[in-house]
């Protein structure tokens, strides 16, 4: 089809026997096509000299397989480090997709795969948007997620484009719209398969339909009357998720739009200027440095050639159940064993709900359902590639489990234990193949939680234990490398803090404040209701087996909730009463000085188990501990993780605080030996 083509370093253009131009998008040295200071340069020169050969049209398309266009180029807003610098960026991106939006040729983005943020903004600068109908392919504006907002004109053009509720909407939940979604509320003009993409771009120049115009509700969204009120509504419905003290990106995109809404040129300087503030706060700092620490984690396992197929489960009860359809929802041949069938019956219908959930076409359901394999006999263990251990917690019972399991299953089949509290040493006594022998310690709930901590008993066959990492990026969870030290990483640190909750409650502090306290700090929920929601029976295991190893005290009440049978949300009662699966709350307030002690008291003992963990090398680095808390446990992002978060408040004054409470409460507070090299790294 090429009558002309030109290449330069990260796009190349052909010019077709109609006289349009297909300018194509493939970043050089990278898998993903991204937004640096030097392709925005690029696209500069050749939109400028595209629009001197005066085409009939052009479309703008990706050579990477996996996209259409990832964004920015995320890197290079690290080395953003004044306002300044920021808004040179910004306004080039700006120049750039305006010259784009003043064609005077019809101009299409061809979508497929992911289509985010900066790319979004690409596509909306064209008049046109043809997208692949498959699910693989998204659109979204997920600047939020970075403590940002779109500021390359994505809300100059999108909130005229579809209305303001549904532009605002997408932007401020950050959340992504498949091809036929986005046609729905307008965001794209056709959705096609793959095999039409080209001819429906060619036509849409060809033929050149008028631009497609919201509805009349959706334009009203937009006017002045409207906006002042529906504003509110949204601050109202984001406060809930995101309070302003530590998201300022949503509030500041909605007072954005209510200023200058309908008005392209204000709202594009609003845009820019906001961004280019926001970028230098610490928040926006914070969610960047989380991004890369997700995307470490992703790296994990990525060189291996490990290929398993089979998977065989052996405990059907709430984990393994889970852990069995998780991995038949991610494609691998499952089945799963307990002592009798009608164990395993539960997990089947709940894999049957949670494969509705996410598969939605009936063909695909039954097809996942096909894969999973209730198995009474453990017939599966013979071909299995990796056999779960998911039974009751009892050192005794899984040894006996595995004197039964190893002589079935291959010689290079790999176990892995997900034991939450039981050193891999003392489980792997009973293998002849000990090497084999690996933790995949998964969080409850499987399909929510994302990290797996990888465990590494002191046996545990460094060859066994990259399996395990590629395994657990194979079914999309984030692995964490951890050694088998008690409690392993997570729970270890997570414990100390649940227990001070226990503590200032049985000391007659009302469980709300206390939750309302590390809710404050960022917290997803509060330690109380997450103690309930764990499972207070759970929470007191891992605490023992914590206590014996770290000669700590567990606090009487929790024994005595658990002997009174109160275990929490999954009994109706626990700290909180339980109506309808939801915590009754007294409302009770307390002063800001109580929240900020409670708020102390429970982050300080969080911070030391940090410290101790980094010290005694439970887990390789600071930044995979702080991978491993924001996405085992949700700790509050923002604050970048609890290393990060030491750092940045600054260790001393952290430490000052742990004396004052050691004298004020006792020996639990006293500072871990980790501290000092925290001090001498700072140069304190
Ligand atoms: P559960 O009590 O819900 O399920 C255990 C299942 O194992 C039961 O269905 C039981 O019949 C079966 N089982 C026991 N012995 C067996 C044997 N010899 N052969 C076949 N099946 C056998 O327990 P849950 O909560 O699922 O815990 C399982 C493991 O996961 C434990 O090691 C626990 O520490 C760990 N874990 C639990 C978490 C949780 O939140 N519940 C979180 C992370 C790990």
């Amino acid at each position: 089809m090429s009558a002309m083509s030109d290449t330069g370093t990260h796009f190349r253009t052909e010019t077709d026997s109609d006289n349009i131009v297909w300018l194509h998008f493939d970043k050089a040295g990278s898998g993903t096509n991204t937004f640096s200071t030097e392709a925005l340069h690029e696209l500069d020169q050749q939109l400028q000299s595209i629009a001197a050969r005066c085409p009939r049209g052009l479309v703008f398309l990706s050579d990477k397989p996996n996209g259409f266009i990832a964004g920015a180029d995320i890197e290079s807003f690290t080395r953003i480090e004044t306002e300044a610098q920021a808004l040179d960026f910004l306004q080039l991106g700006q120049s750039v997709f305006n010259r784009l939006a003043t064609f005077t040729v019809p101009t299409v983005a061809l979508i497929h795969g992911f289509c985010l943020g900066g790319g979004t903004e690409l596509a909306l600068a064209c008049r046109y948007r043809v997208a692949r109908d498959d699910p693989g392919t998204r659109l979204g504006l997920p600047e939020v997620r970075l403590g940002i907002h779109p500021g390359w004109g994505g809300s100059a053009r999108l909130t005229p484009l579809v209305g303001g509720l549904k532009a605002m909407d997408l932007m401020l939940t950050g959340r992504t719209l498949a091809g036929r979604q986005a046609k729905r509320i307008g965001l794209v003009d056709r959705v096609v398969p793959e095999r039409h993409l080209r001819t429906a771009a060619r036509r849409l120049i060809l033929e050149a339909p008028a631009a497609a115009r919201p509805g009349l509700i959706d334009r009203l969204s937009n006017s002045s009357i409207a906006r002042p009120l529906l504003a509110e509504v949204m601050r109202r419905q984001v406060a809930k998720r995101a309070p302003r003290a530590h998201y300022p990106a949503p509030y500041a995109l909605i007072d954005i739009w209510r200023n200058h809404a309908n008005d392209t040129g204000a709202m594009l300087e609003a845009e820019a200027q906001s961004v280019a503030r926001l970028i230098n706060d610490p928040t926006a700092r914070n969610l960047i440095h989380v991004f890369f620490l997700q995307e470490q984690l992703k790296g994990l396992g990525r060189d291996s050639d490990y290929k398993p197929k089979f998977v065989h489960v052996v405990g059907a009860g709430t984990m393994g159940g889970d852990i069995a359809s998780w991995c038949a929802l991610r494609g691998f041949q499952v089945s799963l064993q307990d002592q009798a069938p009608e164990r395993i019956a539960p997990a089947m219908q709940r894999a049957h709900a949670l494969f509705k959930r996410k598969l939605k076409k009936p063909r695909e359901i039954q097809a996942a359902m096909d894969r999973l394999l209730p198995d009474h006999k453990g017939i599966g263990v013979a071909r299995a590639d990796i056999v779960i251990e998911a039974i009751f917690e009892d050192a005794e019972v899984k040894r006996g489990l595995y004197r039964e399991l190893e002589p079935r299953m291959k010689n290079d089949a790999i176990l892995a234990t997900n034991t939450s509290s039981i050193p891999l040493e003392e489980l792997a006594e009973s293998l002849s193949r000990p090497g084999q022998l690996v933790g995949l310690h998964f969080f409850n709930p499987v399909a929510k939680m994302q990290l797996v901590e990888v465990v590494n008993g002191a046996s545990t066959a460094a060859e066994v234990s990259a399996r395990a990492l590629a395994f657990t990026r194979q079914i999309d969870r984030l692995p964490l490398p951890v050694t088998s030290t008690p409690g392993f990483m997570v729970n270890r640190i997570l414990m100390p803090y649940l227990m001070e909750a226990v503590t200032l409650e049985s000391e007659g502090v009302a469980a709300n404040l206390i939750d309302q306290a590390a809710t404050d700090f960022g917290m997803p929920m509060g330690p109380v209701e997450l103690a309930d929601t764990v499972g207070l029976d759970i929470c007191l295991h891992v605490a023992q087996v914590l206590a014996s190893h770290f000669n700590a005290k567990i606090p009487e009440r929790l024994q005595q909730l658990v002997a009174d049978g109160r275990l929490g949300r999954k009994s109706g009662r626990g700290f909180y009463e339980y109506r309808k699966g939801k915590a009754v709350k007294p409302k009770i307030s307390g002063s800001d000085a109580q929240l900020e002690e409670i708020s102390d008291r429970l982050m300080l003992r969080l911070l030391n188990e940090a410290v101790s963990c980094v010290r005694e090398q439970v887990v390789g680095s600071d930044d995979l501990l702080d991978a491993g808390m924001i996405f085992g446990t949700g700790f509050a992002p923002f604050r970048g993780g609890p290393m990060h978060y030491i750092r940045s408040t600054g260790p001393a004054a952290l430490q000052a605080r742990l004396q004052q409470f050691t004298s004020r409460y006792g020996e639990r507070y006293t500072a871990d030996p980790g501290w000092e090299s925290l001090f001498n790294a700072q140069g304190d």
